[in-house]
C-alpha cells in the first residue's frame, strides 16, 4: 500500500461521452487512482421533479471503473436546480442587507430551511440508494464547501423563527436571556423569545451576545444539515464506505469540530496561491512566496483538518495552476503541484486530489487551470503530479509521530473577534496562525487541538489569544502540568461575549496571577518598542495594562509589562512579531529540555514516523543541516519549490 494516493476532481457531465474513456485512460496513465464526481450534477441527475436520469452517471462510473479508478461519489446539494428554486423560492438565502440571493451561481440555499432539508434528504437518498453498494465507490463527499460565498449566516424571516426556537432551547427562560445578553442596556429587554429578531439592519451595532448566539445558531444549522445527510449513508447498505466533506481554507464561519464529529475523514480544498494573494500577508510575503505559497499556510490547514477529522484527513481539491478568483492569479512553480501534494502527505493526508482534471473553456471557471488543457493535452501541472504519483508509489506507509506542541483553535472565539475586533488586524484566525508560524520556524510539529482534546503528551500548549476559554480546559491543562504560552486577549470574554467577572484573562487567572485592567488598541503605525535577546521588536495593534503580583519578565521601552511568567505558564500581553514569539517558544522549550531546531527563512520540516520531510519555500537555495541523514528522496540542498525526505541514522 502506498503512503497516500492521488486523486482528481472530474465532471463527466461537462464533456461529450465520446471522450470519457480516453480521459479515464489518461488519468490512470498519470498515476491517478481516485476520482471525485457529481457534486454539482443535480440538474442532470433529476432534470425535472421526480424524473431521474441515471443512465449517463451509471455509464460514467462504469467507464472510470473499467480503468480501475476508485470513485468518491458526492451528494449534489450544493446546487439546487432551477425548477426546485422556482417551486420553493423560500429556500434562497437572504443577506445581511435583506437582499434575497438569487439563482445563477451556486450554494443558493438556507441551511435552516425545512423545505430544503427535506429536498436534500430526498435527492441524497436517491443517489445513495442507486450507488451505495457500487464496488468502485470507496467513499462519499457530502455537499460541497458548506458556507462558501458567505452562506452560513442567512437573515430570512423563517431563519428568525428557527433562531427563536433555538434560543428557547439554549436559555432557561427569557429573563435568563435578558440577563446573559445584558439587554437592559439601550432598553433592549424582551418579554418573550418570539420578540427576539435577527441581528441585521439595526441602526447601529447589535448587542454582541445577540450576534454571537445568532452565529452559534447558524453554525448548528450546518452541523444539523450535515448530520441528517450523514445519517442517510449510515442507514444505507453502503455504510462501510467512509464519509467526508470538503472544508475550505481561511474559513471559520461555522464550528468545523462539531461538523467533523459526523464525518469519518475531514477533507479540505487547498489553494495556496489564491489565499496568499487574498490573505492578511504583507506585500513583501506576497511577492516572496508568489509562486509557491506561504511556508505555513497549507501546513496550518492540514493540521487543523487533521484535528477536525480526529486524526483522518485528506485534500479534496489541490490547486494545480493559476486559479481564477484572487485579485492576481500567479502561475505556480513547475514543481509546486507535487510539492504541495507531498507536504499534505507529510502532515498525514490519506489522499491528495487535484482540482480539476480538465480546464473547461466556458462558464465561470474558464480561466481556472487544471491538469489537462481544454484541448485534452497535458497542462503544465500534469508532469509534476505524475511524478508525485510515482514517488508515493515507492514510499512505504508510515504512521505519525507525537507532536511536541498543541495549539488551541476555537471557532466561537473567531466569531467573537469578528463581532468586536476592537483593534485593526486582531482576528482570531490570524493570531492563531501567527503562533503556529512562530513554532514551525523552530522545526516543530504541531497538533491543533480543541477544548476537549487530550493534553497529556505535549511539551507546550499554546493558547494564541483565544477570546473565549473554557474553565475546564484550563483546569485540564493545569492537571496535565503542560507548559502554557498564552497570548494577549485570551479569556477576555465569557460564553455570552461579556467581560469575565474577574476581568480578562478569565479562567486563565487560575494558572497565572494577573488581570487586564485596560487595553490600548493601536492604530496601524503606532508601536511600543521593546528589546529582547539582543534584538529590538515592536508591539503593535494591541497592548494590555496588566495588574499582577508578578514582576514582568520583560517590559516595553516605555516601562509597560510585556511577558509575564509564573512557574511553567507564560503570558504575552500584546500583539508582537512572530520572530519574537519564536524566541519565546525557544526559551520555554530550552527550560523544559525539549528539542527544537531553528530553521532558515522559508525552510520547513515535518516528521512522519522515522521520516523527515523537508520543503524549501524560500527564493534562495538552502541546505539542511541534518547529521547522518540518509536521503530517500531528493537531497539536503533544495532550491525554491524542492522537497526531500530523509531518515536519520539514529532513528
Ligand atoms: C472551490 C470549489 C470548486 C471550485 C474551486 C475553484 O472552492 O469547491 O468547485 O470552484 O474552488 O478554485
Amino acid at each position: 500500500m502506498a503512503l497516500a494516493s492521488i486523486g482528481v476532481c472530474y465532471y463527466p457531465e461537462h464533456w461529450p461521452r465520446e471522450v470519457w474513456a480516453e480521459q479515464a485512460k489518461t488519468m490512470r496513465s498519470g498515476g491517478i487512482e481516485l476520482v471525485r464526481i457529481a457534486e454539482f450534477a443535480w440538474s442532470r441527475i433529476e432534470p425535472s421533479p421526480g424524473h431521474f436520469d441515471w443512465e449517463w452517471l451509471d455509464s460514467a462510473i462504469d467507464t472510470l471503473a473499467a480503468e480501475n479508478l476508485q470513485i468518491i461519489m458526492c451528494t449534489p446539494t450544493a446546487c439546487p436546480p432551477l425548477w426546485l428554486v422556482e417551486r420553493y423560492p423560500e429556500i434562497l438565502p437572504v443577506d445581511s442587507k435583506d437582499h434575497v440571493r438569487r439563482f445563477g451561481s451556486r450554494r443558493h440555499y438556507r441551511f435552516a430551511s425545512s423545505v430544503y432539508r427535506a429536498e436534500s434528504t430526498r435527492i441524497s437518498q436517491a443517489v445513495i440508494d442507486r450507488y451505495a453498494t457500487h464496488p468502485a465507490i470507496v467513499g462519499w463527499q457530502l455537499d460541497n464547501e458548506y458556507g462558501c460565498h458567505e452562506t452560513t449566516l442567512s437573515y430570512a424571516e423563517d431563519d428568525e423563527r428557527a433562531f427563536q426556537r433555538w434560543l428557547e432551547a439554549r436559555h432557561a427562560d427569557i429573563d435568563a436571556l435578558n440577563k446573559a445578553w445584558g439587554t437592559v442596556f439601550w432598553s433592549q429587554e424582551y418579554r418573550s423569545f418570539a420578540e427576539v429578531g435577527r441581528p441585521n439592519l439595526t441602526v447601529t451595532e447589535v448587542n454582541p451576545a445577540h450576534r454571537l448566539d445568532y452565529w452559534r445558531f447558524a453554525s448548528d444549522q450546518v452541523r444539523d444539515f450535515n448530520a441528517e445527510q450523514r445519517q442517510i449513508l449510515r442507514d444505507s447498505q453502503g455504510s462501510d464506505r467512509w464519509v467526508t466533506h470538503n472544508f475550505m481554507g481561511n474559513f471559520v464561519e461555522f464550528d468545523h469540530f462539531t461538523v467533523g464529529e459526523d464525518l469519518d475523514v475531514a477533507s479540505w480544498d487547498s489553494y495556496p496561491l489564491g489565499f496568499l494573494d487574498q490573505g492578511w500577508f504583507s506585500n513583501d510575503e506576497k511577492l516572496r512566496y508568489r509562486r509557491i505559497g506561504h511556508p505555513d499556510w497549507a501546513a496550518f490547514h492540514h493540521d487543523l483538518y487533521r484535528a477536525v477529522g480526529r486524526g483522518r484527513f485528506a485534500v479534496m481539491e489541490q490547486q494545480p495552476g493559476p486559479v481564477n478568483w484572487a485579485e492576481s492569479n500567479a502561475q505556480p512553480l513547475d514543481s509546486a503541484p507535487a510539492f504541495w501534494g507531498m507536504e499534505a502527505v507529510a502532515h498525514g493526508a490519506e489522499f491528495v486530489s487535484y482540482f480539476r482534471y480538465q480546464q473547461l473553456p466556458r462558464a465561470q471557471e474558464q480561466m481556472h487551470a487544471a491538469l489537462r488543457l481544454p484541448t485534452g493535452e497535458a497542462a503544465p501541472a500534469w508532469a509534476s503530479v505524475s511524478q508525485l504519483a510515482g514517488e508515493l508509489e515507492s514510499l512505504p506507509a508510515f504512521g505519525s509521530t507525537q507532536a511536541p506542541i498543541a495549539l488551541l483553535f476555537d471557532y466561537p472565539s473567531c466569531w467573537a473577534s469578528t463581532i468586536q475586533p476592537h483593534a485593526p488586524g486582531m482576528h482570531q484566525l490570524e493570531s492563531t496562525f501567527q503562533y503556529y508560524s512562530a513554532a514551525r520556524a523552530l522545526g516543530l510539529d504541531i497538533d491543533i487541538v480543541d477544548a476537549k482534546s487530550n493534553l497529556q503528551d505535549y511539551k507546550l500548549l499554546i493558547i494564541p489569544g483565544t477570546v473565549i476559554v473554557d474553565a475546564t480546559f484550563i483546569a485540564r491543562a493545569k492537571a496535565a502540568r503542560v507548559n502554557c504560552l498564552i497570548g494577549a486577549r485570551s479569556g477576555s470574554r465569557d460564553e455570552h461575549c461579556a467581560l469575565p467577572t474577574a476581568l480578562a484573562p478569565g479562567p486563565i487567572q487560575t494558572i497565572i496571577p494577573l488581570r487586564v485592567v485596560a487595553v490600548d488598541s493601536m492604530r496601524r503605525g503606532a508601536v511600543r518598542p521593546f528589546a529582547y535577546a539582543g534584538h529590538t521588536f515592536e508591539a503593535s495593534r494591541w497592548h494590555e495594562s496588566v495588574e499582577s503580583t508578578i514582576e514582568p519578565r520583560i517590559r516595553c521601552d516605555d516601562g509597560a509589562g510585556l511577558w509575564y511568567s509564573a512557574g511553567n505558564n507564560h503570558y504575552i500581553n500584546a500583539h508582537v512579531p512572530s520572530e519574537f514569539l519564536t524566541l519565546v517558544i525557544q526559551e520555554i522549550l530550552s527550560a523544559a529540555e525539549a528539542p527544537y531546531k531553528p530553521l532558515q527563512e522559508g525552510l520547513r520540516v515535518r516528521r512522519r514516523g522515522p521520516l523527515t520531510f523537508a520543503f524549501n519555500f524560500s527564493a534562495d537555495t538552502r541546505r539542511f543541516e541534518a547529521k547522518d541523514a540518509r536521503c530517500i528522496l531528493g537531497s539536503l540542498d533544495l532550491a525554491q519549490g524542492d522537497y526531500s525526505i530523509w531518515q536519520q541514522a539514529n532513528d
